[in-house]
Order: C-alpha cells, then structure tokens, then sequence
C-alpha cells in the first residue's frame, strides 16, 4: 500500500509537469503572436506577501527583488526589447526609516551587480535609471552612473528602473527643461508637440510601453509613466509580486495579443 508521503510524491510530480505542459504551451501560443516592444512592470504586494507568511516585511523585498530577476530573464527569453519596473516611487521614500535604508540598500546591489552581470553583458542590455536622482545617496547614484556607464553601448535590450520616479514629477521636470530651451532660444514655442515634448521625458528614446502589468490586485497607476500610458493596455494580476509564475507574465501577453487583434480589425 503505498504512503502518504508517497501520494504526496507522486501528487507534487502531475502538478509540476501539468504546470510545465501548460507553460510551454502558452510559452509557443506568446511567440507565435506580436511580442509587445515595451512592457512597464509595477511591481507591488512584496510586504503583503511577506506578512501573510509571518516574515518581516523587509524581507519581501530582498525576495522580490529575486523575483524581479528571474522574471527579466522571462522578458527576454519572450523577445521583450524594453522593459521598465517601477522600482521606488517618490512616495515610496517617505516610508519607515529602515525600510527606505533596505530599500535603497537593495537598489544599490541591483545596479553593482549589473557591472559583472555576465546576463546583461551577454544580452546586451542597456540600463538606465529614470526619476529624480538627486533625491537618492550618493553611494546609490554612483552605483547608477557606474552601471550605466558599462552598458551604454548596447542597444539590444533595454532595462529603464524608474527609482525616485512620480510621473507628474517626469512631466514638470520635462516642462522645466522645455521652458529653458525656449529662454536659450533653443527650440520656438511653435514647435512644442507631443512629439517633441517627449523628448524631454526621462523615457526619450524609447517606444510608449505597449502593456502595463501591475501585480498584487491594486487596480492603479501610481503615476507610472503617466504621459507615456495614454495609449498602453493595462492587466492587474490578483498575485502579490514575489509569487508571479511565468505562467502569470505569459497570460497578460496573451491578453495584450488577443485585444490587439479585436481592436485591430
Ligand atoms: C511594492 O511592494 C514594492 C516596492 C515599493 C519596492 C520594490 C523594489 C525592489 C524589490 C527593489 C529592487 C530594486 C531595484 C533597483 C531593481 P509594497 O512594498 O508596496 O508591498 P505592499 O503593497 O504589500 O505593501
Ligand atoms: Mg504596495
């Protein structure tokens, strides 16, 4: 007669080929279709997900910082050319102390890692931090220029981390610049369109993000990329972040797909 502990064994085996069956199959349905050019990720319910499992919330973080990684890799492997995660909002800096310090202390690892990341250098994947940098330590903004120094030569893949970000701050600071262009006689208020004007956002050189993913059932923007989403699809997930299968990443490009084709005809 065979165990419990056998039951389970042999249960947890169908589960994870069913899971891995179904995942490949979506994975050939995904490429078979348009790729979208630029995803935005918000990035949410890391402590949520921490709580409810007695662990201290800070530690949320450090796993959804793993997740973060693991899930660039899916987005590459799919043939995702741009991808920009909402790393730390401007209001995300007037949290606890010590959450911030765990916060930044994290950012900080992501962008020296980058340097001596064979992933980025192999994928040649350009990165760059948008949002208002000044806010951030020195230590941390030095992390940034060194890691977007390494790899401002690629033009593959790109990884924006929108980090000390507000949309309306991205818009006011664009406004800022565009109004001393015009004083310096650099551009003529004629000539100010949207065109134009997007130029001047932190997010200059890419494509507007086709689809916004925000995970943990929070069903906002947070001000992610405010001008540039006029026109990007948008897909909650009810999942908090750390616990996003590729299965999950899988399905909003499906969706995406599928309401682009509706749309389209
Ligand atoms: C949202 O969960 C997550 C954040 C505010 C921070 C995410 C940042 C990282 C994982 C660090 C990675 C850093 C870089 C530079 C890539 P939440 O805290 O809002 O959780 P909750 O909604 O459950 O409260
Ligand atoms: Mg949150």
């Amino acid at each position: 007669m065979k165990t419990p502990g056998a039951f389970q064994a042999i249960r947890g085996w169908i589960v994870n080929w069913v899971y891995r069956y179904y995942e490949k199959k979506l994975s050939n349905s995904v490429k078979n279709g348009q790729i979208p050019r630029h995803v935005g990720l918000i990035l949410d319910g890391n402590r949520r997900w921490a709580r409810e499992l007695g662990l201290d919330p800070t530690l949320g973080h450090q796993y959804g910082f793993e997740k973060l990684k693991e899930v660039l890799q899916w987005c590459w492997e799919i043939g995702i050319k741009t991808v920009t995660v909402y790393a730390l909002s401007t209001e995300n800096l007037n949290r606890p102390k010590e959450e911030v310090d765990a916060l930044i202390g994290l950012a900080e690892k992501a962008f020296n890692d980058v340097i001596e990341s064979k992933e980025i250098h192999e994928r040649k994947v350009r990165i760059r931090a948008l949002g208002r940098l000044h806010l951030l330590k020195e230590s941390l903004r030095e992390a940034i220029r060194r890691a977007e120094e390494s790899t401002k030569g690629y033009s593959d893949r790109r990884l924006n981390v929108a980090i000390a970000y507000g949309g309306r701050a991205e818009i006011l600071d664009a406004a800022r610049k565009i109004i001393a262009d015009v004083i310096n006689g650099d551009i003529e208020v004629g000539e100010i369109n949207e065109e134009t004007f997007a130029k001047y956002l932190y997010t200059a050189e890419d494509p507007d993000p086709d689809l916004i993913i925000r995970t943990s059932g929070e069903e906002r923007l947070s001000g992610f990329l405010l001008w540039q989403s006029a026109y990007s699809e948008f897909y909650f997930m009810d999942v908090y972040w750390p616990e996003l299968r590729k299965i999950d990443l899988l399905r909003a490009i499906r969706t995406n797909q599928r309401r682009q084709r509706r749309f389209g005809t």
